[in-house]
């Protein structure tokens, strides 16, 4: 007995598996039920004697080595399965395609959504060929009065007696949603507007504003003055910000509001004309008559609004010198961001 455990030990040491298969084989060999070391404990069940704990001994040695082998040689072949699958993976097509990057219009909108999102105020769209009623009569512009020609409108051809328009600003969608839905709301609206403009490095004929409009009883300018602070400060850092009264036929009073970039640098000193400060929104209390306008009870609500272009903010946040840029479709100028 013993000397066929002698002869089981040799055969294991001498066994050379170099592969999968050849490690198959020797599980089949010596490990498996009709393996060699089952048929020596076959043989040992046999045994009585004082031989038996000795032989016993012995048999669980040599059993350990071929376990201690098999579990080597399997952590090996595992590692070089892994190599292998490696090697089938790079014959894989690699990605061909590009990831598109976001616009950096898109970038800034959303930027300028999440701080407003993050104290309360919920997003409203509205569609970008307009009625008269909602670009200009709802929003106080008389008929025929020259407010309208401040902001220089690109009409429709149409046949029908109601006059449309590329809007001029998101202001028309505060009216829809006055419109459509009862105080307290708390809304930004985003979009697209379109002016005839002379097309140059600092104006389009078209760009995007964001607007923002709060209505609800009690609301003061002392509200649109701290939101819009705080704006200022998650957006641009801590800075200065001043109001300089304006004119804008949907908000009495209105105001334009300025932020303190100074002129440190050549580039601030340029974009602020040498004062330091830089206008970047329009903003105001909502006039009554539009709170009527849109059958909302003027002497139970109150309401600010204020709106600014995301071009000119996202052309002072990248340092974009011309407007344009941001609307060649060049790969190039867009990767960047
Ligand atoms: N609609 C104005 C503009 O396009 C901006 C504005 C919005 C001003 C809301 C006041 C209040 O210039």
């Amino acid at each position: 007995m013993i000397e066929k455990i002698n002869h089981l030990k040799e055969k294991i040491e001498t066994y050379n598996i170099s592969n999968s298969e050849m490690l198959e084989n020797y599980r089949l060999k010596f490990l498996s039920k009709k393996g060699e070391l089952t048929e020596l404990f076959d043989a040992f069940k046999l045994i009585s004697g004082a031989e038996k704990k000795h032989i016993g001994q012995q048999l669980n040695n040599v059993r350990q080595e071929i376990e201690n082998k098999f579990n080597e040689a399997k952590e090996k072949f595992s590692t070089s399965t892994k190599k292998s699958n490696l090697i089938s993976d790079l014959s894989l097509p690699i990605s061909a395609f590009k990831i598109g990057s976001s616009h950096p219009i898109t970038n800034v909108k959303n930027e300028i959504l999440q701080i407003f999102e993050s104290i309360g105020f919920s997003v409203a769209k509205g569609p970008e060929i307009e009625d008269d009623w909602h670009n200009f009569s709802a929003l106080n512009f008389p008929e025929n009065h020259p407010a309208r020609d401040m902001q220089d409108t690109f009409f429709i051809d149409s046949t029908s007696s109601e006059k449309y328009a590329l809007r001029t600003h998101t202001s028309s969608v505060q009216v829809r949603l006055m419109e459509n839905s009862k105080p307290p709301i708390r809304a930004l609206m985003p979009g697209r507007v379109y002016r005839n403009e002379a097309i140059s490095a600092r104006s389009n004929c078209f760009f995007h504003q964001v607007e923002g409009l709060y209505i609800d009883e009690a609301v003061s300018f002392a509200d649109l003055k701290q939101t819009l602070y705080f704006f200022v400060s998650q957006f641009f850092g801590e800075r200065e910000i001043r109001f300089r009264p304006s004119y804008f036929p949907f908000t009495e009073p209105s105001a334009e509001m300025d932020i303190y970039l100074g002129t440190a640098t050549e580039q601030d000193y340029r974009l602020t004309k040498g004062t330091g400060w830089l206008e970047i929104l329009g903003c105001g209390m909502v006039d009554p008559n539009v709170l009527l306008n849109c059958k909302i009870d003027p002497e139970k609500y109150s309401g600010y609004a204020f709106g600014m272009g995301i071009d000119r903010i996202t052309m002072l946040k990248y340092g974009i010198k011309d407007i344009r840029q941001m609307f060649e479709n060049d790969i190039k100028f867009l990767e960047q961001f």
